[in-house]
Parts: structure tokens; C-alpha cells; sequence
């Protein structure tokens, strides 16, 4: 009879809003279990604990990252807490699945990256969508826009309130620096450098509201390499818009879209694909074909912690190209910062 091997045992570091839903995605998967959580505050640790069902709490969390029955940690924490904590659970030995923006810089993320790479332990920033399967039919229907897409457009928004502003982290610089770039822009940037097949050589980017030292509506243009010229990303991610989570792909042949890219329904996602569309008859006819792709029953979490959960098992071998996405996805943050700051200027990236 084959042996079934013991799930990931997970901890989590600081009882988080999101900690609340990839929680629920390792009782989903089959191969993960969360065995611990780890709060500065006791109470809201149990609280936490009950309501989520994990078995165990810490009273902080170097205690957690003491803890042997742990395997792997899901870092929820304000982004210039991650390089301190995922340094600390990679010396313990602990997988570390932490969420984005990775760092506040390129210099933090690459500490960060390094120390698991030392430690012989997973990197991976907790970009869920990364693990939908409607992004294999995005890798898959590529060919089908032509050479190679050329043009990438895509925002992300939500629209904070005087609350917001005043009482969630995003609100505070010593937190999220990077504001709304770090927290909606990173998702836009991925899918284009995903798309693109590698980091941008050059971006230009306006912080067009501030709130404080946080930017909390920018665009961005990335321009990537292409034999033919430049490709182009153009991005928008802002807390003064409703929501919004779309992106366009367009090569010279077709495009392909997506209206809810990064929290898509769990039960039907769809991609739209449009090509051989055209303007006839001095334009009074407007011939169009759309496919609509539909992928059914997919949690896009639950898919992200159970291959996680595999890796940390050692049922699959440590994968270093989430790492390296994450590092290019900050470098382009970074640049865009860069440009902002001196009201939009290009900043060339080192390939
Ligand atoms: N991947 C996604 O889909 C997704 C979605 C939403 C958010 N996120 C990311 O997840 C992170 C957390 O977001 P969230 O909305 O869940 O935030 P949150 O509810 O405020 O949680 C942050 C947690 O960090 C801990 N913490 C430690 N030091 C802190 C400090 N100085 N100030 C505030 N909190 C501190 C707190 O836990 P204890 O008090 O229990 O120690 C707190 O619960 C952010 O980086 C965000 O960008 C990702």
C-alpha cells in the first residue's frame, strides 16, 4: 500500500486580514495543514486560532519560527517587515511563502531571496493568480495573437475611504512605503513581465496623488525589448478608483482580456480572446470573434498553497524561478519609484 505522506505544516506570522483566506486555502488543500499562528497580542492569536482552526498559537514570532512542527510560514506582514522576518524563518530553516510587494526595495528582496537560497528553503510572494490554471491558457493562447504580443495594458483600483486612509497600513509610510504601486501596480506588473517574457528595459511613471510620502494613484509605461522595436506595458493602480482588476493583451494578430485577472470567480473564470475582428464596408460592418474561454471550479489559493505545500514536502524540488520573478517585479517597482520621483523621466533597467 502507498504511503501517504504528512501534510505541510503551516505557521502563519501576525493574524492578518488575507491570513484569513489562505488559512481556509490549507484546510482546502489536501497536502497542507495551518498548525500555528503568531500574534503580538495574545488575544486577537486566539481569537484567530478558533474561528480558522489552527491548533496551536505563539506569543510572538520568533517563538513560531522556534516551533519544530512547523515546515512552513506564510508571512502576511507589513512589507517592511518581511526582509527582517523572512530572513529570521529561512535561518530556522522554515519555507517562506510572503506576500507582496516582496520588500520595500530590490536590496531587502535580494537579501531575502538569498537567505533561502542559503537556507535550501522555497521562496515564493503570494501571488495567487500566478497559480489559476486560466494562466496556462493565457501562456497557451499566446501564439495565437500574432509574433509575440506587443502591447499590455492593465489597471488595478479600489477605493480607499477616510478610514482607510487614516487606520489601515496602507495608510502608513513606516508600513507600505511603496503604497498604491507596492499593493495593486505589483500585480499589473508581473502579469506584464509574465506576458512579455522578462523584465522591461526602461519605464517612465507619475505619481499623479500622494497621500503623504504614499503614492495612491500611478501610471506607468514599460518598455520592453522586441526584434521588432518596443513592446509596451502601460499600467494604472490607484486607492481613489472603484474596483477594477483588468488587463489587455494585444499582439499584431489578436487580444486577449481578462476583466477580474487578480480575484477572478472561483467557480467560472473567463479569458476572452478576439481576433481576425475587423471594420468592413467603409466601416458599417463590424465583423467580430470572440472566443470565450471558461475555466470552471478553480481556487486560485488553494492551487498556490498546495503546490507550495508539495515543494515544502519535497514531493517536487525547490523552484527558484518564483524568486526570480519576485526580484524582477521589484526592480520594476523600484524603477517606477525612481521615475516618479523626478516627475517621469525614463529610468533604464539593467537586463
Ligand atoms: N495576495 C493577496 O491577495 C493579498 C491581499 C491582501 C493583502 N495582501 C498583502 O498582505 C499584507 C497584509 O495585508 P492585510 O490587509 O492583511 O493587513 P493587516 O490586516 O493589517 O495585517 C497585517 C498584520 O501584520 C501584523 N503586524 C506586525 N507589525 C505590525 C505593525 N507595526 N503594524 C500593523 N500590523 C503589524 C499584525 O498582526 P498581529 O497584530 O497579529 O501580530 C497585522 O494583523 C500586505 O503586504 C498586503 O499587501 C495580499
Amino acid at each position: 500500500m502507498k504511503e501517504v505522506a504528512s501534510p505541510c505544516r503551516w505557521g502563519i506570522l501576525g493574524a492578518a486580514s488575507i491570513a484569513r483566506k489562505n488559512v481556509r486555502a490549507m484546510h482546502l488543500a489536501d497536502n497542507a495543514r495551518p498548525v500555528a499562528i503568531a500574534s503580538r497580542n495574545p488575544v486577537k492569536a486566539a481569537a484567530f486560532a478558533e474561528e480558522h482552526g489552527v491548533d496551536r498559537t505563539h506569543r510572538d514570532y520568533e517563538s513560531l519560527l522556534r516551533d519544530p512542527d512547523v515546515d512552513a510560514v506564510y508571512i502576511p506582514l507589513p512589507t517592511t517587515l518581511h526582509r527582517e522576518w523572512t530572513v529570521r524563518a529561512a535561518e530556522a530553516g522554515k519555507h517562506v511563502l510572503c506576500e507582496k510587494p516582496v520588500a520595500a526595495n530590490a536590496t531587502d528582496a535580494e537579501a531575502m531571496i538569498e537567505a533561502c537560497r542559503d537556507a535550501g528553503v522555497q521562496f515564493m510572494d503570494g501571488l495567487m493568480f500566478m497559480h489559476h490554471e486560466r494562466m496556462r491558457r493565457v501562456e497557451s493562447m499566446l501564439p495565437r495573437l500574432g509574433a509575440e504580443p506587443n502591447l499590455l495594458t492593465s489597471g488595478f483600483s479600489f477605493r480607499g475611504d477616510a478610514d482607510f486612509f487614516e487606520n489601515n497600513i496602507r495608510g502608513d509610510v513606516e508600513a507600505e512605503p511603496l503604497g498604491c504601486v507596492g499593493d495593486l501596480g505589483w500585480y499589473c506588473i508581473r502579469m506584464a513581465i509574465e506576458v512579455m517574457g522578462g523584465i522591461p528595459e526602461a519605464v517612465r511613471a507619475r505619481h499623479h496623488r500622494m497621500h503623504g510620502a504614499i503614492p495612491i494613484h500611478t501610471t506607468a509605461e514599460l518598455d520592453f525589448p522586441g526584434p521588432d522595436g518596443v513592446r509596451h506595458a502601460m499600467i494604472q493602480c490607484s486607492f481613489l478608483h472603484p474596483l477594477r482588476q483588468w488587463v489587455e493583451i494585444c499582439g499584431p494578430d489578436g487580444a486577449m482580456w481578462m476583466e477580474d485577472f487578480v480575484i477572478g470567480s472561483p467557480t467560472e473564470a473567463v479569458l476572452r480572446l478576439e481576433t481576425e475582428s475587423n471594420l468592413t464596408d467603409r466601416d458599417l460592418v463590424h465583423e467580430r470573434r470572440i472566443e470565450r474561454i471558461v475555466v470552471e471550479d478553480c481556487v486560485q489559493e488553494v492551487e498556490m498553497i498546495r503546490r507550495f505545500s508539495d515543494i515544502a514536502r519535497n514531493d517536487r524540488p525547490l523552484e527558484p524561478r518564483w524568486a526570480t520573478r519576485s526580484h524582477e517585479t521589484q526592480r520594476v517597482v523600484d524603477a517606477i519609484m525612481a521615475s516618479a520621483s523626478v516627475g517621469g523621466a525614463r529610468i533604464p533597467i539593467d537586463p
